[in-house]
């Protein structure tokens, strides 16, 4: 939001790991639901680069690139840096003081067993994850949300047990911390985020597997219409449908998930009929599908050309985002410092403290 606008809506926060340019799956499942919520909440998207350190520590050297090619990805989808904000979580180093000041009344045990912690100390085989900084991640996260007071945290399923942890040290902060000695629930330094739950359909990629870009089987946001087409054409099918006359079953098919994603209901019940009488060939309908993708594609190839011609463009935003997220986070950080005893301002000893004591 423009600087000179008073905001009353609801905030609403989340964020993103530099980790390589965007595909269909983190569009339908992320970023369209983040260009609707810009028009109606005050949004604050960032990249989470520092996040992505907790587990690609040994080689930051693609990191900056990555969150321009993702600062262009969001631009082209539609997100307008005069509705919300985009900015990146290393440049706002508030994030780091509160998550420092978090880790000190955060019991381990709340870190241990946040289901993410346990699963990807058990899946990732290839980096030593026995660090501070990955079991404190979501801490980060938590500091992420809390320093902009953010209301609603949309995400995925797998992120809810961090917005609910988020929660409970919320609500540990206010019980030590009151604003004010005599604070009402009201009154209180940080208020507790909802989940936003993302609708996400499945999106299978070109392999029938979930959409990710370790599989290799991927469609980008920037792929042109060329690689979209050739991309999908040896997309897997419904394994029944062997032969031409065999027919199929489009709620099988991975082409058939994708129809039911991007295609119009007409398109949608040409594949019905023709998939299940043999009357169409898969090849048909998977230029069907291509076509509905290249349509959803094409507005965002338009609004990303002059940032790809100049990605300083896209710096640019994500600097003149940090400077606004960065005045936010500071006026957190002062209520925070202020609960806690540690702000600059003079407090005059409490008489009667140490009376008594002999
Ligand atoms: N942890 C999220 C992920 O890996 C990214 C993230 C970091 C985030 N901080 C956040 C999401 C705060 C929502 C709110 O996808
Ligand atoms: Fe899948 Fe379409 Fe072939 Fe049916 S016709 S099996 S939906 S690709």
């Amino acid at each position: 939001m423009a600087d000179n606008v008073v905001n009353s809506r609801p905030r609403v926060l989340s964020g993103m790991r530099p980790t390589g340019k965007l595909h269909l799956g983190h569009y339908v499942g992320a970023l369209s639901n983040w260009v609707k919520l810009q028009e109606k909440y005050d949004c604050f998207f960032f990249l989470a680069d520092w996040h992505a350190l907790t587990t690609d520590y040994a080689d930051t050297s693609r990191v900056k690139q990555s969150c321009v090619e993702i600062a262009i990805d969001w631009l082209a989808a539609g997100l307008e840096p005069n509705k919300c904000t985009l900015f990146i979580q290393s440049h706002v180093p508030q994030h780091a003081e509160l998550h420092l000041l978090f880790s000190m009344t955060t019991p381990l045990g709340w870190l241990e067993r946040v289901p993410s912690y346990k699963d990807q100390r058990e899946n990732i085989k290839d980096k030593d994850l026995s660090t501070y900084g990955f079991l404190g991640y979501p801490l980060l996260q938590a500091a992420d949300i809390l320093i902009y007071k953010g209301n609603f945290v949309p995400v995925g399923e797998d992120q809810v047990p961090h917005v609910e942890l988020t929660r409970e040290i919320a609500r540990r902060f206010n019980s030590f911390y009151p604003k004010t000695s005599d604070s009402t629930p009201s009154d209180l330094v940080f208020p507790e985020p909802q989940p936003l739950l993302t609708p996400s359909p499945k999106l299978p990629g070109t392999d029938g597997r979930k959409m990710s870009k370790s599989y290799g089987n991927a469609i980008l946001l920037s792929d042109p219409e060329a690689v979209v087409r050739k991309k999908l054409k040896p997309m897997v099918t419904d394994p029944a449908r062997v032969r031409r006359t065999d027919p199929g079953n489009p709620d099988k098919c991975p082409v058939g998930s994708m129809h039911k994603i991007f295609s119009d209901q007409q398109t949608i019940k040409n594949v019905y009929a023709g998939c299940t009488t043999a009357g169409i060939g898969c090849i048909e309908c998977k230029g069907w599908a291509a076509d509905a993708i290249v349509k959803l594609l094409a507005p965002m190839q338009e609004r990303r050309a002059k940032f790809e011609q100049e990605p300083k463009l896209a710096w640019d935003i994500l600097e003149a985002g940090s400077a606004r997220a960065q005045k936010t986070a500071e006026a957190t950080m002062q209520e925070v410092r202020e609960a806690m005893h540690l702000s600059p301002e003079y407090e005059k000893p409490v008489p009667g403290e140490d009376a008594g004591i002999e």
